[in-house]
């Protein structure tokens, strides 16, 4: 309830959708997609922010912890640990402003503005250890706490605002990873196999699932419509060397199996099995494409 409470006060906020726009355009823009698949995790078949985002909260509480012993027991080593620990931390916080920013680029709406509010924090938070580390190594230790200790408090914030954006908007999270993942467990007639266009994605439905068909000369494959990266059709995409494009962000998804070749999804496109049975397109669930 507090957080949604939070979530929606940001989203009222129309003024972050226009900050948001040109900067989230230019990231886009500006970054080739071969470095941008680098960074979105589409090679790691997982998002790589969250992986990197643990760099910086697990040094961070390292060090405040230290802090605490160093305050504590007047141990100098330990307190020069407590630094190095900052100093890991924001090496992390690097990688996890790259990686962040690059998926926040390809979302929109009240995701979108939660992010650029979360990417703030994130900035902050490391401006603020930066100053600690800085203050720390002028031996301005009591400023160097002060300033760690607030990082780490704005940190937090942060966090709570990065696990809202994964578990109540969906971002970052497999799409297709639903309770239909199963369906359908039978073999299901869609369509006229003579009605299906050559090289025109076609939407269907089988047990309640959005399917995207191809007929490439004499096979079909079968797809889940629902894009694993925001949910977007696929139906309504475009085909592209062999692969079908997703029309909301541009994640491209073999035919032949699903498997992402573009971001920014990381996640795979489910395959259906597929048969022809007396003139009908018949569909199960199935990572297979029996293309007949
Ligand atoms: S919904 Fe984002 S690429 Fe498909």
């Amino acid at each position: 309830m507090e957080q949604q409470g939070i979530a929606n006060l940001i989203d009222e906020q129309e003024w972050l959708d226009e900050a948001a726009e040109p900067v989230a355009k230019v990231i886009h823009d500006i970054l080739p997609r071969e470095l941008k698949n680098l960074l979105h995790g589409t090679w790691l078949g997982h998002p790589l922010h969250p992986v990197i985002t643990d760099i910086p909260v697990g040094a961070w509480s390292v060090a405040l912890a230290l802090d605490g012993v160093a305050g504590m027991t007047g141990n100098e080593d330990v307190g020069d640990a407590a630094d190095i620990s900052i100093a890991i931390g924001l090496a992390g916080a690097v990688g996890a402003a790259v990686t962040g920013a690059t998926d926040w680029s390809d979302t929109y709406g009240r995701g979108r503005k939660i992010g650029l509010v979360h990417g703030i924090l994130n900035l902050a938070a490391t401006g603020l250890y930066a100053g600690s580390l800085i203050a720390r190594r002028n031996g301005n230790r009591d400023t160097g706490v002060a300033l760690s200790m607030l990082g780490y408090a704005i940190a937090g914030a942060s966090a709570y605002l990065g696990g809202h954006l994964v578990f109540n908007e969906q971002i970052g999270v497999d799409h297709t990873a639903t309770a239909d993942a199963e369906k359908p467990e039978e073999f299901t007639a869609v369509m006229n196999a003579a009605d299906l266009p050559d090289e025109k994605p076609t939407r269907v439905e089988a047990d309640g699932v959005a399917i995207v068909l191809v007929k490439r000369g004499d096979r079909i494959v079968a797809l889940t419509d629902t894009c694993p990266h925001l949910g977007g059709p696929l139906s309504e995409g475009k085909l592209v060397d062999g692969a079908i494009q997703c029309p909301w962000h541009g994640s491209e998804f073999a035919l032949d199996d699903g498997s992402v070749v573009n971001g920014p999804s990381t996640f795979p496109a489910r395959c259906f099995q597929v048969r022809v049975r007396d003139g009908r397109i018949e569909l199960r669930a199935g990572n297979k494409q029996a293309a007949e």
